[in-house]
């Protein structure tokens, strides 16, 4: 049951004194890097994507993730450059405008040490306490020499000058995987000089790095860190030294804050634990933060997956730590503030934990929200929808996630808006996707949608196979069909109709047992997941893939808990072959398999064959509708880039105006899906 709290008593409400900082409340925005950087400076999209944060209610975000304060330490997802002079006014113009609204702003300075790539930006070689190869990034590292700690610790201090000249209200040194802590983490720090081998001279270049910067900027510059008090691996810094750190930073006031991290972040598994995925519990280190916060006087901050407001509240309650981070929570949805403030927490548009944004820094080059298209698209994607100027008649046809964003914004518009489902429930694939118990929490991107229709008076009407007929009926000004698409299976030379498709192994119709080859001619979620299900199941299962890669558009992050299925269960996988053809023989399949790159064939005897590829649009109806419609179902690109709305006229005989979107278009995914529904509905 929820307990009432008011905006007075609520214990995330309350403001905290941090140094001379007065927050407004507890809840804050850790260091993320999204990788909107342009030539490495923060420009309109970075900053207005934190603004829109600042907008909505958050008492301090932190800027950047990792910005890097020396050439040698190359982006790895598209950093920041806190090194150059020139991203002071950047830095200027971000910080005004989040402190006029309301909100303290701070930035991560880093240098990455080893965790980057050496061929990139200005090719210089990556640097590390030691030379030992970070498994995630992979660079082998040059041993840092006397001239390069000399010089990377006059460049943290220029770069916090810089920052303070930018108008921050502080800095935050990563002190977890990165230069600085790799100096510390035995693991990563096997010199013999007077900057390694005992645990003094291990910390000797983090206590130079912060007294200069204390030297620099003053007694009055917040300077705080994020450490890894305990990095829970086997030989890296346990829990009792992390403590002795952090004791004895406080006790020479290097520090006015600690922003918790408990784990260890070289190779992706690893980094799950620090920030976990859907599937993983939620808040793991809480407690541990708590710990924390027993053992200093310091101000503790945290975030790990702590993205509903009741879990943030029990945190400050129950003084588990003093703010508390909700990033990807604010991700989703930079309101989340506000939204608690004016009592509106239902209204919260749920981070799911998909993890979509996080994988895409490194797979995309920019971290976007699986189901909010506004985020980092704040020039022209509104988070909150303005009301249309003349009500119309909006029926969308579809309730996956398009249909359900399309409505949602119609809704918003204040148009008279018709939800036409076919099933007897709403979220399309993505109710399929959840059959998968680890993927249950994208239901969220589904749930909320339901909230948010009936809030707005939505008429949702499901068991609705709709056909013209049907709209007709409605005389809508505006038809959306967003009637998804179904599984399309690859064409084989021989045997397509002897392989059942992901969908059906996902949707539970088809329970494939003894040897099963599935064939990922898809690279997504769909065929990883129904390939998990198998797994687990106790088939014998082998992947094969025409990629180089398993899973090519799975990103790392997400990448994860399949590796640990397929692992545990010995699944055998076949990169770069293709499934050939299908032949019944002895009762069983006879799979036929060859590769694009030479004309060699083998074959495999399995029980079943499963496949993936893609899906192909439902769109009858679309076309049934079409000669009826005023533009003939077409999208003016232009008009749609540019933000206004659509006015085509091919056919002055037609009665409405007719688009689709989603996969009724072409298969996509669940972020295409909403995007084209926002851009095209916010304008109509
Ligand atoms: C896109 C993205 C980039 C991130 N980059 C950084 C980073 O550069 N430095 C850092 O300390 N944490 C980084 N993080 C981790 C977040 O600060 C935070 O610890 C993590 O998302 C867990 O908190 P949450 O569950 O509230 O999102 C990143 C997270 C995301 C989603
Ligand atoms: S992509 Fe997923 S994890 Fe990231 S903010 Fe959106 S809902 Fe949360």
């Amino acid at each position: 049951m929820l307990l009432a709290v008011t905006a007075s008593d609520d214990p995330l409400l309350q403001p905290f004194e941090l140094r001379h900082l007065t927050l407004r409340n507890r809840v804050f925005s850790s260091s993320h890097e999204p990788a909107y950087s342009e030539e490495g400076m923060p420009k309109d999209r970075y900053r207005l994507y934190h603004v829109e944060k600042a907008k909505g209610g958050v008492a301090m975000t932190m800027t950047a993730g990792s910005a890097v304060v020396a050439e040698d330490s190359p982006p790895a997802f598209g950093n920041l450059h806190a090194y150059d002079d020139a991203i002071v006014p950047w830095i200027r113009r971000m910080s005004d405008e989040i402190h006029e609204h309301g909100a303290a702003c701070m930035i991560q300075l880093t240098h990455l040490g080893r965790r980057t790539g050496w061929a990139q930006d200005d090719w210089l070689p990556v640097v590390a306490p030691s030379p030992r190869r970070e498994p995630a990034h992979r660079s082998v590292p040059k041993e840092a020499e006397e001239w390069d700690i000399d010089r990377i610790v006059v460049k943290y201090a220029d770069a916090a000058e810089r920052m303070q000249a930018g108008g921050m209200d502080g800095i935050e040194i990563e002190s977890y995987g990165h230069l600085f802590d790799q100096f510390w983490s035995p693991l990563t720090n096997r010199r013999t000089d007077e900057y390694g081998g005992g645990f003094e001279n291990r910390l000797r270049f983090g206590w130079r790095v912060l007294q200069t910067i204390r030297e620099r900027v003053g007694p009055d510059f917040i300077v705080g860190i994020r450490m890894a008090i305990d990095e829970a691996v086997p030989g890296g810094i346990d829990a009792p030294t992390g403590l002795d750190i952090l004791t004895r930073l406080e006790a020479d006031g290097l520090v006015d804050f600690v922003n918790v991290i408990r784990g260890y972040i070289a190779d992706e598994p690893a980094l799950t634990k620090v920030i976990p995925i859907h599937g993983m519990p939620s808040a793991p280190h809480l407690e541990f933060a708590g710990r924390v916060r027993d053992a200093t006087q310091l101000p503790v901050l945290h975030a790990s997956k702590i993205d509903d407001v009741a879990t943030a509240r029990h945190a400050i309650r129950e003084g588990k730590v003093d703010l508390v981070g909700m990033t990807r929570a604010q991700l989703a949805d930079p309101h989340l503030v506000r939204k608690i403030v004016e009592g509106r927490e239902e209204q919260i548009r749920p981070c799911v934990g998909a993890t979509y944004c996080l994988d895409r820094i490194y797979e995309l080059g920019e971290a976007l929200c699986i189901h909010n298209a506004a985020t980092s698209r704040e020039q022209t994607m509104p988070h909150e929808i303005p009301p249309a100027q003349r009500r119309r008649r909006i029926v969308v046809v579809g309730a996956g996630p398009g249909g359900l964003e399309a409505a949602r914004v119609a809704g918003e518009r204040g148009h008279e808006v018709t939800l036409l489902e076919a099933m007897p429930w709403a979220g399309g694939q993505i109710r399929l996707a959840a059959r998968n118990p680890r993927r249950r929490d994208l239901l969220g991107i589904v749930e909320w949608r339901e909230h948010e229709l009936a809030r707005l008076g939505v008429d949702v009407r499901f068991d609705v196979l709709a056909e013209a007929a049907d709209v007709a009926v409605l005389e809508a000004d505006v038809v959306i069909v967003a009637t998804g698409g179904l599984p399309q299976l690859p064409e084989l030379e021989e045997g397509g109709d002897r392989i059942a498709s992901a969908w059906d192994v996902l949707g539970g119709d088809v329970t494939p047992t003894g040897d099963v080859l599935f064939y990922d001619d898809d690279g997504t979620h769909t065929a990883m997941s129904a390939a998990e299900m198998i797994a687990r199941s106790g088939a014998r299962l082998e992947i094969v893939t025409p990629e180089r890669m398993l899973g090519i558009d799975v990103g790392g992050m997400n990448h994860v808990p399949y590796a640990r299925a397929f692992n545990e269960t010995d699944t055998r996988i076949t990169l770069n072959q293709r499934v050939l053809a299908v032949r019944p023989e002895a009762g069983r399949l006879c799979v036929e398999i060859g590769s694009d790159h030479s004309a060699h064939r083998s074959v495999r005897h399995v029980d079943h064959v499963v496949a993936a590829h893609g899906t192909a649009a439902t769109a009858d109806l679309y076309f049934e509708l079409k000669p009826a419609s005023v533009n003939l179902g077409a999208v003016d690109y232009t008009e749609l880039l540019a933000g206004r709305p659509q006015t085509l006229v091919t056919n002055p005989g037609g009665t409405f105006q007719l688009f689709r979107i989603g996969d009724a278009v072409a298969s996509r995914n669940i972020h295409a899906a909403v995007y084209d529904a926002l851009r095209l509905l916010k304008d109509l």
